[in-house]
Formats: structure tokens, sequence, C-alpha cells
């Protein structure tokens, strides 16, 4: 009986004070997170020093990984929509002292109070702060996690950056965190193995599915609740949306950001598949030649693990997005389009090319008996990955059957 009378007292609260169903994004428990290709690693990181599979009897004695980079300042393309897009903050105050605008009074209030960082928009593609630490804490978690990892010595191992200043950059900070005066090799001029790059493929990006979903009622709806909520005089563009939704995204750090708040969560699931669906039609499933590009790091996986070396490399997201379509991860069984967004799909680029993500695999050796045995563990964002083999652990001869037959040959691989 008490029950039921707090139970209609509260739902009575509800119903005479207005405010408590507005949607503020400032108190909003649990903003969403997922923000693509510049979600913060930490969003959906596991952490190895938990996660490292421990099997009785064996030793991890080699270890392979590849690394996207931190977190990266915008390019200067992006940069400059973004500036062009600042104005909508003072926009924003004035439409909402008209009461042209719906967001709320504290979520107006924390966006101007937000101020740019000017070096942040100078297009210059440096690591952020938040992308240093994330290096330096992936390389000490690893440490920790894999104490094979401090008896290391120059000549022991490879540590290799890709081309550009952010990625060079982050190999630095992923070796600090490993607490050692490790040599770092330069980046390769011609093609690396880690960063294969198809110049000349045969096959054309497909932007046919993305096209269909900018005209879908799913982002229209985005759009004109955007147009609404903030009351704005001029009509949105597409290209608009996008700067907002990038400020949004690159200044989202240890905290969300205020531009979040120009948003639902529904409006952010829908510009992620947006984002989703481009990357798997230039890094993804989409294009067949990936499968083939992805498995040339993994040739030089299967070769580092046969002599028992170790290696460790940094290198980009179509690398990785690569990867994981060679190995046969993340792959649904039909593939994205615009008339199904299905909210369960396996392909989610805020999982799959968050900055830092990384796939390392560790090769165990095991005492059975009077035999030795081999065996691979692949993590991927410092989790095991369960699906590849039969509880995460791959005998030497699935991993063998997996990746033996992969060669390094990039002409070959571009020619699908
Ligand atoms: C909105 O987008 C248009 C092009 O689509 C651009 O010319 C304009 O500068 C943008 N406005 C803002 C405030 O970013
Ligand atoms: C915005 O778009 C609407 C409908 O498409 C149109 O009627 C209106 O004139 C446009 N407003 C401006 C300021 O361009
Ligand atoms: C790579 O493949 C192409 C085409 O099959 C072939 O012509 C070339 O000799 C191969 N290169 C190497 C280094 O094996």
């Amino acid at each position: 009986m008490l029950k039921i009378i707090l139970s209609g007292l509260f739902l009575l609260v509800c119903a005479i004070n207005p405010t408590l169903s507005i949607y503020c994004f400032w108190n909003t428990g649990c903003p969403y997170k997922f923000l693509s290709t510049e979600t913060s690693y930490d969003s959906v990181r596991g952490d190895m020093r938990d996660s490292a599979v421990n099997l009785k009897g064996c030793e991890p004695i080699s270890m392979w990984g590849i690394y996207r980079h931190g977190k990266r300042k915008p390019s200067i393309a992006t940069s400059t929509q973004m500036k062009d897009a600042l104005q909508i903050q003072n926009l924003i105050s004035e439409s909402y002292k008209k009461h042209h605008s719906s967001i709320c009074a504290q979520d107006v209030e924390n966006l101007l109070n937000w101020n740019m960082d000017n070096k942040f928009l100078d297009g210059k593609q440096d690591l952020t702060e938040e992308g240093m630490r994330e290096m330096v804490g992936l390389g000490n978690r690893l440490k920790e996690a894999f104490p094979l990892l401090s008896d290391v010595r120059d000549g022991d191992y490879t540590f290799r950056p890709a081309k550009g200043p952010w990625i060079e950059e982050s190999i630095k900070y992923f070796v600090k965190g490993l607490g050692k005066n490790i040599k770092i090799d330069g980046a390769r001029h011609d093609s690396d193995v880690m960063a294969p790059n198809c110049e000349k493929r045969n096959e054309k990006y497909d932007d046919s599915e993305v096209n269909k979903f900018m005209g879908s009622s799913d982002y229209l709806k985005v759009k004109d609740r955007i147009q609404r909520r903030t009351g704005l005089e001029f009509n949105l563009s597409d290209a608009n949306v996008s700067a907002l939704y990038d400020l949004c995204r690159y200044t989202w750090t240890n905290k969300a950001s205020p531009w979040c708040a120009l948003f639902t969560t529904e409006d952010l699931q829908v510009l992620e598949y947006i984002e989703d669906l481009k990357l798997y039609y230039t890094n993804g499933y989409g294009l067949k030649s990936n499968e083939k590009v992805g498995r040339i790091p993994l040739a030089d996986l299967y070769n580092a693990f046969m002599q028992a070396k170790e290696g460790k490399d940094v290198t980009n997201d179509a690398t990785i997005d690569q990867i994981f379509t060679a190995l046969g991860l993340f792959k649904d069984a039909s593939p994205l389009t615009a008339a199904a967004r299905s909210r369960d799909r396996k392909w989610r680029t805020s999982y799959i090319s968050v900055f830092s993500a990384n796939l390392v695999a560790v090769l165990n050796r095991c005492n059975k008996g009077p035999k030795e045995e081999y065996n691979v563990v692949f993590y991927f964002n410092e989790e095991p990955i369960a699906t590849i083999c039969e509880e995460g652990v791959c005998s030497w001869q699935e991993f063998e059957n997996k990746l033996g037959s992969f060669t390094t040959n990039l002409t070959e691989a571009c020619a699908v």
C-alpha cells in the first residue's frame, strides 16, 4: 500500500514539474561517448593488467603489436570548417535570449564559457596532451602485464613508426611508458609492411550508401532537430552539421564537450553511423582489396613469430581496419547499407578505429609433458579477442592455418 502511494506521488511530481522532463546535456548521467574515430580511447579500452591471459605451464616469449597513433589535432580542412562554425557559439546565445532555442540554460552557459585554444585549430596534426597520456598509459600497462618487457635490450625488439609526425611522436610516448631507453627505428620511406598503401588499386570507393543515408529520414530528422533546438536563423547545411559534430567530438577531452549539448543521443548515433558507413566502404569489407592488404602486416606477424623474435610497431587507422578485415573480425552477416542501420552491428568505428586502437599478439611457449607447444593469444584494445579461436587462445596449428599463407606482396594485394 505504502509503495503505491509513493509511486503515485512521484509521478505527480514529474507531471507538475515540467523542467524534470526536459533533456539537458550537462546533467545527463551518461552522455553518449561513441564518437566514431574521435572516441576517447578510455571510453572503449580494457586493461591489459587485468585481461592478460595466464596459461598454466606457459610463458610468453614473443610479442607483436600494431597501434593506431594517439589522439591528434584535426587536419587543415577540418579545422577550417570548425573555425567557421565557432560563430555559432554566439548565435546560439542570441537565439536563446530571444527564446528561439530550447537548449537548457546551463548548457548555453557552458557553451558560452568554453574557449577554443587557438593552437588546436592551426591545422598541424600534432598529438594532443590526451594522446600523449594515452600512449604512455598503453606502454605502462603493457609492461606491467608482461614482465618479459622489463628486460628488453636493444636488438631484442623492433619499434618502428609509420610515416607522419604524430605517429613518430606516439611511439616515443609509448616507449616512455615502457620506462626503457629503447632505440626507435626511423619510419620507412618506401611502403612499410606496417602501413601498406594501395595508391594504385583498381577498386573505387563507393559512396552511394553514404549518400543515400544522407537523404534518409534518419539523417534529415537529425538536421531538423538541431535546427529547432538551436533556433538558428540560417538553414544548417550538411557541412555545418558535420562541423558541429567535429566540434563536439574533437573538443571532448576527459570531460564531455559543451558542443555536444546540440545533439541528442539519437543524433550522435545517426552521425556515428555515417562514419561507420564511410569507413566500411574505404577501409573495411566494402572494398575487397582491404582483406588482401590487411594480410600484409599479418604476414609480418607470422614471420616474426616463426623467428620468435619480438617486434612492435605504430601505425595509422587504415591499416588496423584492414587487418580486422583480413582476420574476418567485426564482420556483419550482410553489408552495411543506408537502408538498415542495425543497432547491434559488429562494424563500429567507435571501437575499431579509435585513437590508440591496438592489436597485440602474444606467443606463448608451453611445457606439456616432454613436448614443447606454442600458442598465440590476440588482444584488441587490451581485451582478449574471444572470437578468433576457441576461448581466445589459438594453437600454433590454428595460427598457421589462419596466417601461414599470407604474403607481403603489395602489388598483388592491390590488384583486386
Ligand atoms: C555553413 O555551411 C556553409 C556551406 O554549406 C558555409 O558557407 C557556412 O560558412 C557555414 N556556416 C557556419 C556558421 O559554419
Ligand atoms: C530554409 O529552408 C526552408 C525550407 O526548406 C525555406 O522555406 C526557408 O526560406 C529557408 N530559410 C532561409 C533563411 O534560407
Ligand atoms: C608481386 O606480385 C606481382 C604480381 O603477381 C609479381 O609480378 C611480382 O614479381 C611480385 N613481387 C615479389 C617481390 O614477389
